[in-house]
Order: structure tokens, then sequence, then C-alpha cells
């Protein structure tokens, strides 16, 4: 599999991928985008960017105020969109829908153990209006932080809606962050309120989400003056009479009307915590208006969304494709969504087709790393149910490899749906880039090209763009764009430096490295910082390392990733102990408790496949972990790099687990 080579063996096996697969005539006459309509969208943001964006926010997003400004661009790279406009993203998403669709399934959910729900627009205008009107009894208004931690359940969007309503900013933590990445992050962002749930079901599990956020509140989290439980699994919990308010009661004694808070087009919608560079994850700043901007045209551009799909998005609420194509795009478009609790295998390994056939889905968006643990599974899964009701599959998160493309293609695709596959970031917002699936040829394995408005390049260490065509470098994105992140919170600071001052404040830095082939197409190769790709989850390698030091035995570590079949990659750690390095069955039993330390300090997504207990880690002779060397080994690599500068040569032989 091309994902399991390095860099350089992976751009040779994409540059073999020559098959082209042209839309169907069938798909085009029917779309939204066909080839016509994208060359005049093209040339229409080629000749007037911001003229292009004004224009589009105009005819997608309802404002109450608006905006005569449409980009202010005199503190860039801290670009602001629509600056003098005020709108409401939840208005946005539901209240404009409810006369022509209010009876209209919004959300269509169904719960690991079979329970289905069903909420029209109207229900569910409803309920985000109880939730808001009792968040304002509470106290809470605009600007204030709520930290959602909850399962993936509608309440879950109910949850971020009523924060939009009232203008509150809210933060998702994914409910498979441990105590202590949940405490670190309602820290960061000083949230007043806690929305969770007392359990989520998930792999046959029960995830003990009020546990997690007792245990997150007692060490510290002292802004938290409440805490709203949705009772999901209705096990027992610990209640703190304090703290502690029961969602359904609270919102038994609220009104079914609530007045929108209008805000500023600038209006921080929510913060996202990602992982960076650093042990410390960021904050990223999205905004109200533009963010709703490119998450709503995007969602008929890329899936060509229309009033009769069902649209299904696997992506967790916790992270950006659960907030942009779960929350917000949909619903700012009136689609019906479907929100899926638990696992993909549980009871077995047919339960996402049985879904697709039971609900009708007619649009399925999904992550390779699922697609690959799918597909090894049998074809017979899928082929046991009828997927006749799917027109439309994408993909993100990771770069999809041709063969895993392929049998998206030809098992779930029945060689005829388009697929697309759509690179974007928590910090950009919405998709960037993506084949229209009426208009572009795709080729598997390639996001293709950048979406109308939406500018890349490629440039070298320099910060030189790479001329022509059959190329590969650093990629950046070289115009502004209205859902772009705005800062990191509380850290303008580190926002520059991450994405900007590489090349001179002039062009946004993703991270990743890119290869454009003869065609003008993208094809993203994997990340250029210290962020690995773990199941299309990110993952700082600082932040693994320092949940690892943080264990009374551990000396040091340096993680790095190893190429994984299904993950894409695996976490990969050499750790050096305090005191002597344990042998045999005292080494093994070490190993696993540092896996379990390292699940309760960040979460189970990023406990190590691999740690390798090591006397010395390699460092060159001014004390630089060599992670080059490290990455080699981790691949089971010769080694072929120079190690002559290296501290102490002997270690090599240990690290490469040969003795
Ligand atoms: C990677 C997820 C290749 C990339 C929406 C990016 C992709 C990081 C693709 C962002 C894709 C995302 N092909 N790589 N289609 N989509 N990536 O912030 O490395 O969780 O920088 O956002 O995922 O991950 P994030």
């Amino acid at each position: 599999m091309s994902n399991t080579k390095t860099p350089e063996a992976k751009l040779s096996s994409v540059m073999e991928e020559n098959r082209l697969f042209p839309p169907s005539a069938e798909f085009s006459a029917k779309a939204r985008v066909n080839a016509a309509t994208l060359e005049s969208l093209r040339a229409a943001a080629a000749e007037d960017t911001v003229g292009f964006w004004a224009g589009l926010a105009k005819q997608h997003i309802s404002w109450q105020t608006p905006f005569t400004i449409a980009l202010d661009e005199r503190d860039a790279p801290n670009y602001r969109w629509f600056t003098d406009g005020r709108t409401n993203a939840s208005v946005n998403c539901l209240d404009r829908h409810l006369g022509a669709s209010g009876d209209k399934p919004a959300i269509r959910f169904e719960g690991e153990t079979g329970d289905v729900r069903i909420w029209t627009y109207t229900q569910l205008h409803a309920e985000v209006c109880k939730l808001a009107n009792g968040l304002k009894s509470l106290g809470i208004a605009k600007g204030d932080r709520v930290v959602i931690y909850m399962p993936h359940t509608p309440e879950a969007v109910i949850a971020m809606q009523a924060c939009a309503r009232i203008g509150a900013i809210h933060s998702v933590v994914f409910g498979g962050f441990s105590a202590s990445s949940l405490r670190d992050r309602i820290e960061d962002a000083g949230a007043t309120v806690l929305i969770t749930a007392d359990g989520g079901k998930r792999g046959g599990h029960i995830v003990e989400l009020k546990k997690a956020a007792d245990e997150a509140l007692s060490g510290g989290c002292k802004t938290i003056e409440h805490v709203i439980v949705f009772k999901r699994t209705g096990q027992a919990i610990a209640w703190n009479e304090q703290l502690d308010l029961d969602w359904t009661t609270l919102l038994a004694q609220q009104s079914e009307r609530c007045e929108p808070e209008w805000v500023e087009a600038e209006h921080p919608l929510f913060l996202l915590y990602t992982s960076g560079s650093t042990g410390k994850p960021k904050g990223i700043q999205h905004s109200t208006g533009g963010y709703l901007v490119n998450a709503a045209v995007s969602c008929q551009w890329v899936f060509d969304l229309q009033a009769s799909d069902v649209f299904w998005c696997t992506a967790d609420i916790g992270w950006i494709t659960g907030h942009s194509y779960v929350t917000y795009g949909p619903l700012a478009n009136a689609a019906t969504i479907l929100i899926y609790e638990g696992a993909p295998t549980v009871p077995d390994a047919g339960r996402f087709w049985k879904i697709i056939q039971d609900h009708q889905v007619t649009i399925f968006y999904t992550a390779p790393t699922a697609i690959r643990a799918l597909m090894r599974l049998g074809d017979e899964w899928p082929e046991a149910y009828d997927l006749s009701s799917l027109r439309l599959l994408g993909s993100v998160g990771e770069p999809i490899n041709p063969e895993a493309w392929m049998w998206y293609h030809r098992v779930i695709g029945k060689e005829k749906l388009p697929i697309v596959d759509t690179w974007w970031q928590t910090e950009t917002g919405a998709i960037m880039m993506s084949p229209i699936p009426g208009a572009t040829p795709t080729k598997p394995g390639s996001c293709t090209q950048p979406l109308p408005g939406i500018f890349v390049d490629v440039v070298d260490e320099s910060g030189t763009p790479v001329e022509g065509n059959n190329v590969g470098g650093y990629l950046v994105i070289t115009k502004p764009w209205p859902s772009m992140l705005r800062t990191i919170w509380n850290d303008n600071e580190r926002y520059i430096k991450t994405y900007w001052e590489q090349f001179g404040n002039k062009v946004y830095v993703a991270g990743d490295s890119t290869h454009r082939d003869n065609d003008g197409y993208y094809w993203i190769l994997g990340r250029t910082d210290d962020v690995l790709n773990v199941s299309g989850h990110r993952l700082g390698t600082m932040e693994v390392e320092s949940a690892l030091v943080s264990h009374p035995r551990v000396a040091e570590a340096a993680v790095v990733g190893r190429p994984h079949e299904v993950k894409g990659e695996a976490v990969f750690a050499f750790v050096t102990c305090k005191g002597r390095r344990p042998e045999g069955e005292e080494a093994a039993a070490l190993v696993k408790e540092l896996r379990e330390h390292v699940a309760k300090q960040i979460g189970a997504i990023a406990k190590p496949d691999d740690i390798r207990l090591v006397d010395n880690l390699p460092k060159t002779r001014s004390g630089k972990i060599m992670r080059r060397l490290l990455r080699s080994i981790a691949k089971g690599e010769e080694i072929t790099q120079d190690i002559s500068t290296l501290e102490n040569p002997a270690i090599v032989a240990q690290l490469q687990g040969k003795e």
C-alpha cells in the first residue's frame, strides 16, 4: 500500500497513478455545478476574489445588518471579513427554514443500540431555543465560553446551536479525550459552563463522560460555574449539587422561543483545540459570518447538496469535520443529516451499510482510515445491503491511498458514483481543495484542485513559488478566504508564527507537503511539522512526549510516526527510564503501564502502538534528538543517513530493537 512508504516512495507510487475518472454525464446533467458553471465561478473568483466572496456571502447567508466592508486587511495576517455585518449562525441554520422546511427532518439519529429518533426543523429549533434560554437563565451571555463534552448525539448539535443563538462561544472537546485533556481545554478557554452527559455508547461500551468531567473539575477548572448533564445512558453518576444541573429539568422550564443575539460577523462562533508542534494544543478561533459562508457554499459545490438528500458525515462532533459538515454547513442548507452515535463494527461489520440502507442515505462522507478498516473486513458486508440510495461518496482527514479509493469506487460506488477527496484543516474551517462532482475528472489519491475563490501554491524552503507542474514542496494558500481561522485563542503571536511568519507573512502555511502533477492536480503527501495523523486525527508528537515524561519512571521520550495499514500513521515512542532499564517481563509491564498512562493523559487515540525502552536517545553532539533517524528506525528502514554526528553511535542497534 502506498501509505506504508516513505514520502519519496509514496510520491513515486502516486505518480504511477494515472487512472482518470471523468464525471458521469447523468450526474453532471442534474448537478448544481457542471463544467461550464465551474469555469465561470473560477473566472469570477480570479477577476475579483473579494467581490466573489462578498456576492456568495449575500446569497447564502441571511444578515440582520448587511455588511458594506467585505475584507479588512489592515491588521493582516489577522484578516477580517464582512466586518460591519451582523448575523446569527443558529438563525441561518434553523429559523430561516421554518417556513418551507419546518416539517422536514433536520436530524435522523441512530444510537449504537439501535434507537432511532427524528427531529424536524421545527422540533430542533424548539430544543435549541429551550437550551439557549436555559443558558441565559444561568447568566451566560455573548462572548462567554461553553465547553461541550458530549457523546455523538443530536444533543451535541443542540448544544452548539444554543450557544450560537446567544452569542456564547462553544468549544467542543471530543468525548474520547481524557479528563486531563478536558481540563486543559476548559482552563485555556476560561469556560464558565460545561455541557456533558452521563455517558455515551460506543464500541459496545459506555464512555464515562460525567466521571471524566468530574475528574477534570476536581483538579482545577475554577472558572466553571455550572455543569449541564444530559442523561444518555441512565447509568449511576456522582452528582454535585453546587454545580450540576439536569438537562431535561433545565429545558422543561424554558420557552420554545428565544430571540437570537445578533452578533457582528467577526464575533467568534467557536474555538476548537487542535494539536500543533508543541505540547500544548491550540485553540483555533473561528468567526461567525465568514465561517458560515464557506461551510454553506462548500456543501453545495462539493456535495452537490440538494433538498432531497440524506447527508451522512461520519465525523464526530468533536472534530472540525463534525462542526462544518454535521452542524453548520448542512443545516445552513436545510438538509437532512444523519447522526450515528456508535462504532462502525457494532454489532457487526455491516453496521454502516445497514444504516445507509435503513435511512436511505444519499451522500456518505467518511475518513480513509474507516474505508481501509471496512475494506479489510471483506466485500460480503457491503454487498449484503442495498446501497442504491447513495449518489455521492466523500473522503476526508488524511491522504487516501489509491487502493482504498478504488475499493470505495468499486464496492461502495458500484463504479458509478463520484468520489470527492476533500483536503482541508481545522484552521481552514471548510473544504479548500476537492473535485466538483459534476465537473472534475478524478484521480485516485488526489484532492484535485482548489475550490473557486481558493488559491493555493507550492513553494520551496525559501518561500519561492515553484513554477510549472510536476513539482513538489510546501503547500500554501495565497489569498485570504472567509472561513480562515482568525487567531489562536489567547495567543496571537503563536498564530502568526505558526501559519504566516515562515514565508514573510504573505501566505498561509498549511503545514502539509504536496505534489502538483502534470495536470495541475494536487497530491497531499503529509505533514511537514511534528504532527502525526493517526486514523485521521491530528496528534502532536510533543503532546505524547509530555504525557510520557509525566510518568515517574520515564526520563526522556521521543515520539515519531510509523506507517500503519489502517490508521495511516501509528505512534512509535522511544523511551529512556530513570535508573536501570527494565528487561523481560518487567519491561513488558512498564510498556503496558505507559500506554495506559498516555491514554489517561490525552485519550485512547494517543496510545502508542509501539514503545521501545532504550538506554539513550540518539543525539547529536549539540544534544539534539535525531528524529529523522528515529523515523527511519520506526519504519524498519535501512539506516542510510549519516550517523557520524551521533554522540553515541552504539545505540543504533538497541533502537532497532536488536538487543
Ligand atoms: C490532513 C481535518 C490528504 C492534512 C479536516 C491536513 C488530508 C490535516 C486530507 C488536517 C485529504 C485532511 N488528503 N490529507 N483529503 N484532509 N488531511 O485539522 O495533513 O483534523 O493538514 O482537519 O489532515 O487535519 P484536521
